[in-house]
């Protein structure tokens, strides 16, 4: 599995599965989660409208509609509370879950925003640690995800996730 660092606007990727850093009510918001609802259009709301929400941690598939990826994986990163109230496997829990759905619909290109490093002010060294890490865990048999794009919004963050990557 290559992994790449890239900074820009995620909607902008063609891949076929683009993740969201959303929230448990998966009804839009701001930030990436913002983005995403915007590129993909109306259809995606009123699809998440019929999925009852997600718990922090885990992940849930929708069509792409007008983006250019097939599908979004929408996951709900942990909110900072001071690292004493299970982030980090929270965050770790993203990542694992939202690659084995992708697995589940054979994707072999996979794109992730900085999960909870905005509103949910998620030291982002730490995030983009648990992120690598996660990332390096071995994948099961026949995996099909041959490349993971880790997306930074803006240049201070591409260099933390370039890093991290590099295990710095
Ligand atoms: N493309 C890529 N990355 C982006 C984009 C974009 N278009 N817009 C924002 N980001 C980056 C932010 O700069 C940050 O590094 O995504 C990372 C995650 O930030 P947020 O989008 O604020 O997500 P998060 O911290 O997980 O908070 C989730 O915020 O937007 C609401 O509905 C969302 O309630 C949820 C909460």
């Amino acid at each position: 599995m290559k992994i790449h660092v890239w900074q820009g606007d995620i909607t902008a990727l063609d891949v076929d599965v683009i993740v969201n850093a959303a929230n448990e009510k998966l009804l839009g918001g701001s930030g990436v989660d913002g983005a995403i609802h915007q590129a993909a259009g109306p259809d995606l709301l009123a699809y998440c409208q019929r999925l009852g929400g997600c718990p922090t941690g885990e992940a849930k598939l929708t069509p792409g509609f007008n983006l250019q990826s097939r599908f979004i994986i929408h996951t709900v990163g942990p909110l900072w509370k001071g690292g004493e109230a299970g982030e980090a496997e929270q965050l770790a829990s993203c990542y694992r879950n939202t690659l084995a759905l992708a697995e589940s619909i054979d994707a072999r290109t996979i794109a992730f925003p900085a999960i909870s490093c905005g509103a949910y002010e998620y030291p982002a060294e730490q995030a983009a640690c648990i992120a690598v890490s996660v990332l390096h865990e071995p994948r099961p048999e026949g995996s099909s995800i041959c490349e993971v794009i880790l997306v930074a919004y803006s240049s201070e963050m591409a260099s933390v996730l370039a890093d991290a990557k590099a295990g710095r």
